[in-house]
């Protein structure tokens, strides 16, 4: 196959949801039409339990699970489908936030009863800032929920979004009949048998016609006609640019766990969803199709034996083909690096490949050269943008518990860092340095897997930070820039990368902070 055709049957896409959803459910189901599963309940959820947020043992399960899930691939139809796992818990964000640098597309599950939920929220704000394509799901429509219509303004109401259904319900709940696939035109009948074979649908051009009485009732067919006449005025046509712009949202309907739905959306998603897509670097924009490799790590994964402390770097190929034990540039350290085992993924397996396209992903085997956000290429100096630091939501000091164990504690901190476990600040004023994470959970992980992985011991102080902002750089004869550096020298810090960084204690020192230095611009994320 030509590389360009190689490059065009990709799609790598995200599925994003709040927890409970049905993503790992969804998931599954895709995997079993691509016939990379056998059976459900093959994809284990990577879910960390209600309840159990102090649990080691749950941690390293999750952690185990989510190697195995990271990246799930398949052939359907003969395109080559890469599944981005992003977890839904909200302590673990940032790592979905990194994962959608890496995505061409994502599919939104919502949840009919529940509506859109905070994490879906979060979520798809930072798609629709990248302007990434999205499709949503409406799951779970064998139980009662909210009205179509109602669900629909509440997507584009409260997720921003500009929705267009191309498939919709007839009933819900225990009336649910099924879905006309608007896309499609068919009509396609649920039996409540959630071992039923997949129906091919039946052709039905004109709901007009009167067989759809026969199909589904007088009553509901009644409902369907005058619901999709509705749907046809109110909802923009499908354009297939306005969505491949992030500017229009196909919605589908159906219930992952009776595998109802989901071949209309697989369908429909394979011809519409984007290939891979060109990639802003600081010099330039990178196209797929250019013979020459690039490629950015966007997650970097601890080896789960701590006798080996090797890690597995997660590489997203933006241009060219990656090929095994050829010299790639790692542009930050300016040093070849070759790869005799990548590692590919298919379904649950990981294989190590040989080469490798546009839209894949890779498992170099990393011995601590990565961190996020590195990029790899043929020679050329550039690097991938789009890694942003969010503004962790728990700070806390971190302390050296045992003296004799100083450099394996820096050690330790640094990879975790790199592994963007948590961020790490250090303070101007005195040195000392401080752990800002997303999730209180992450405290504990970090602590059990210094111990474990490092033989350093930490304890945590309480610190009271509300936000970190980062400080746009200034010319420092600006007389604004430095009287607000004389005045904040307490709260500021620099963060990995030396940027700086105020440590703000509310809300209100930030607004008041804005007020009293017009000049001086504080950002939330890393990346202005
Ligand atoms: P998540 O990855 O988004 O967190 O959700 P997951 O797929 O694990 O699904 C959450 C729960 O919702 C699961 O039930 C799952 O079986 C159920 N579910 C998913 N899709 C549907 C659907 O279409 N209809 C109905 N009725 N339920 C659905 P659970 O009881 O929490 O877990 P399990 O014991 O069934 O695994």
């Amino acid at each position: 196959m030509s590389f360009l055709k190689e490059i065009q049957r990709r799609r790598t896409f995200g599925i994003i949801s709040h927890p409970d959803a049905g993503k790992t459910t969804l998931t599954e189901k895709l995997l079993l039409f691509g016939g990379a599963i056998q059976e459900a309940g093959a994809v284990k959820s990577n879910k960390i339990k209600k309840g159990a947020t102090s649990d080691f043992m749950e941690i390293e399960r999750q952690r185990g699970i989510s190697v195995a899930t990271s990246v799930l691939a398949f052939i359907y139809k003969n395109k080559k489908i890469n599944i981005l796992d992003t977890p839904g818990h909200k302590d673990f964000a940032e790592d979905t936030f990194r994962t959608l640098t890496a995505v061409d597309s994502v599919i939104v599950v919502i949840d009919v009863a529940k509506g859109v939920e905070e994490q879906t929220e979060k979520l798809v704000e930072v798609c629709r800032m990248r302007n990434i394509p999205m499709i949503v799901f409406i799951n779970k429509l064998d139980r009662e929920g909210k009205d179509a219509f109602d669900l629909l303004d509440e997507v584009e109401q409260k997720l921003g979004l500009t929705v267009t259904p191309l498939s919709f319900p007839i009933g819900m709940g225990y009336d649910f009949k099924g879905i006309y696939n608007i896309w499609e035109k068919k009509l396609n009948l649920y039996s409540g048998d959630n071992k039923q074979n997949i129906s091919k649908g039946i052709e039905f051009d004109d709901v007009n016609n009167p067989e759809l009485d026969k199909q589904v009732g007088k009553n509901a067919a009644t409902k369907l006609r005058e619901e999709l006449e509705l749907v046809y005025e109110v909802y923009p046509d499908f354009d297939r640019e306005t969505y491949l712009k992030g500017n229009l949202q196909p919605v589908f309907f159906g219930s992952a766990l009776n595998n109802f739905g989901v071949k209309e959306l697989l369908d429909c998603f394979i011809e519409i969803a984007p290939s891979p897509q060109p990639k802003m670097s600081d010099t330039r924009l990178v196209e797929p199709t250019e013979n020459t490799m690039t490629g950015f790590v966007f997650k970097i994964h601890a080896n789960m034996d701590p006798k080996h402390r090797d890690r597995l770097a997660f590489v997203k190929i933006v241009s060219g083909t990656f090929k095994r034990n050829v010299n790639y540039l790692h542009v930050r350290h300016n040093k070849t690096l070759k790869f005799s085992s990548p590692n590919a993924f298919f379904a649950e397996k990981k294989e190590i490949v040989d080469e490798s396209f546009p839209g894949d992903i890779v498992g170099l085997h990393d011995t601590g050269n990565f961190k996020i956000g590195d990029t790899l290429t043929e020679g050329e100096l550039l690097n991938f943008k789009g890694i942003p630091s969010f503004s962790p939501e728990h700070f806390r000091y971190v302390n050296n518990a045992d003296p004799l164990k100083a450099k394996q504690l820096t050690k330790g901190l640094d990879q975790l860092m790199d592994e963007g476990v948590a961020q790490l600040f250090t303070l101007e004023m005195n040195g000392r340095k401080i752990i800002g994470t997303v999730g209180a959970l992450q405290y504990e992980v970090i602590q059990y897997r210094l111990e474990h992985e490092y033989g350093a011991k930490c304890t945590y102080e309480n610190l009271n930070v509300h936000k970190a902002c980062w400080v746009e750089p200034e010319d420092f004869k600006n007389a604004e820039f430095a009287d607000f550096k004389r005045v904040k020298q307490r709260y500021l810090a620099t963060d990995k990368q030396g940027q700086l960084v105020f440590l703000a204690d509310s809300a209100f020192t930030i607004q008041m902070t804005q007020d009293k230095y017009p000049t001086v611009k504080l950002h939330y994320t890393s990346e202005f």
